[in-house]
């Protein structure tokens, strides 16, 4: 996927000689160690991160860690002390003012937590804002305004004014707003998180859903690791100014880079993000390689899964696509009656299961049917095998993980 932004090396220090913390920095000399010699605040350090085209990228970290420095710094909201931020190959950080002010108009939108609406404006002219600043004339702009207002949800409430809407619905219309001018990448700082659980949810669902049709490039912040998870294809934690991992949400779980990561996933359901694939393991089940001679397959297979104490094998044809599998009774059934292919013996409790199915989807068909299941790709390739002992193995390491998180905590 082409890269939309690249950020290289980028630092932000707030404070009267950004030079002096720069070099500070470059010692080895932390954010505190700086704040308590100079006064000066460390905002981001050494950010280098690509947001790919069409992906929601989500910044998130606690309080105070520099998220909405750092997408600030995206738009050039705060100047950066040093580093590079290339937007669509174009680097931000040397473009002059005007450049600047004409790149915000037409192809960078922000959403901010406060949904900053102007409250002497109408709904429909809140979301032809930024059209209008833009120079679109009026039937132009309202014909777009009332698409937009249309995808959200809020068609009908165009002529009212923002105070005789709810937050959620205010919210939309900030949403609204961004989208009307169809940036290329759209800015989320915090962007649901003024907004009741239910609501916050119902915006989350939405935008996947916009996102499913329009497939925008968006960096998101949040300070939630529920819903950066659940609205991330990647994303990427910071603490203290520092971007300390970036991954899809099924590689942070699966590995946590130290204590700080982990303790997000206190009070997460972690089950709901990980996927068949990600459990899966190519060495819990015996596999078959059928030959051009069936009835010796058979009788080898049985001699190994009597050695091995198992019950049951994959089979897996030359194109590493599955076939199905088979137990120890139904390959001495098969001997028994002379069968002349390992196809008659499938059992239906085996079939396949897809690569990005939810561990929680997982967990429900292994207790209906506590046998081996195969996990296949969308080509039905063969990706390994997943079984109650793999399942609840990957329970109590996530628990313990989770407990870590904890201890780290205090
Ligand atoms: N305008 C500013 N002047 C001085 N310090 C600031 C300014 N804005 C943010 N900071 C400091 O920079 C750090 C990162 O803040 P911020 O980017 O707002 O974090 P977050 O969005 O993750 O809560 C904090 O220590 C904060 O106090
Ligand atoms: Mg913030």
């Amino acid at each position: 996927m082409p890269e939309k932004v690249v950020v290289k090396n980028l630092y932000k220090v707030y404070g009267s000689e950004p030079g002096r913390a720069m070099d500070m920095l470059r010692a080895g000399q932390t954010k505190d160690q700086i704040f308590q010699q100079t006064g000066m605040v460390v905002g981001v350090t050494d950010a280098s991160f690509a947001v790919n085209e069409g992906e929601i990228f989500v910044l998130m970290g606690l309080s105070g860690s520099g998220k909405s420095t750092l997408i600030r710094l995206l738009n050039r909201l705060v100047e950066p002390t040093h580093g590079q931020i290339l937007l669509g190959g174009q680097d931000v950080a040397a473009m002059s003012k005007k450049a600047l002010i004409a790149l915000r108009r037409k192809d960078l939108a922000m959403v901010f937590q406060s949904f900053a609406l102007l409250p002497h404006l109408s709904v429909l002219q809140n979301t032809a804002f930024g059209l209008e600043v833009a120079g679109v004339d009026r039937k132009a702009r309202e014909r777009r305004a009332m698409e937009v207002l249309d995808q959200v949800g809020l068609r009908t409430f165009a002529h009212q004014m923002p105070a005789a809407l709810s937050g959620g619905m205010q919210q939309r219309v900030g949403l609204a707003r961004a989208l009307a001018v169809d940036p290329s990448l759209m800015l989320m700082d915090e962007a649901f998180s003024a907004l009741d659980p239910l609501k916050r949810t119902e915006m989350q669902e939405l935008l996947l859903q916009l996102q499913k049709e329009q497939q925008r490039t968006i960096v998101f912040v949040s300070h939630d690791l529920d819903e950066a998870f659940h609205i991330g294809n990647r994303i990427a934690i910071m603490e203290g100014g520092r971007i300390v991992q970036v991954g899809t949400p099924a590689e942070i779980l699966r590995n946590p880079s130290d204590a700080y990561v982990r303790a997000f996933f206190k009070g997460v359901d972690v089950k709901k993000y990980l996927l068949a694939q990600d459990v899966a393991r190519m060495d819990e089940t015996l596999l078959i390689r059928p030959s051009a001679d069936a009835r010796a397959d058979m009788a080898q297979a049985v001699e190994q899964l009597r050695q091995t104490r198992r019950n049951y094998a994959f089979v897996v044809g030359n194109d590493a696509r599955l076939r199905g599998g088979v137990s120890l009774d139904t390959l001495l059934r098969g001997l028994e009656s002379g069968a002349s292919s390992l196809d008659g013996l499938y059992l239906d409790d085996m079939g396949p299961v897809p690569a990005a199915l939810s561990l929680n989807a997982l967990i429900g068909r292994i207790v209906r049917h506590p046998l081996p299941l195969p996990v296949v790709d969308a080509q039905q390739r063969y990706l390994g095998a997943v079984t109650q002992t793999v399942l609840l193995q990957k329970m109590v390491d996530i628990d313990t993980d989770a407990q870590i998180g904890e201890a780290g905590d205090e």
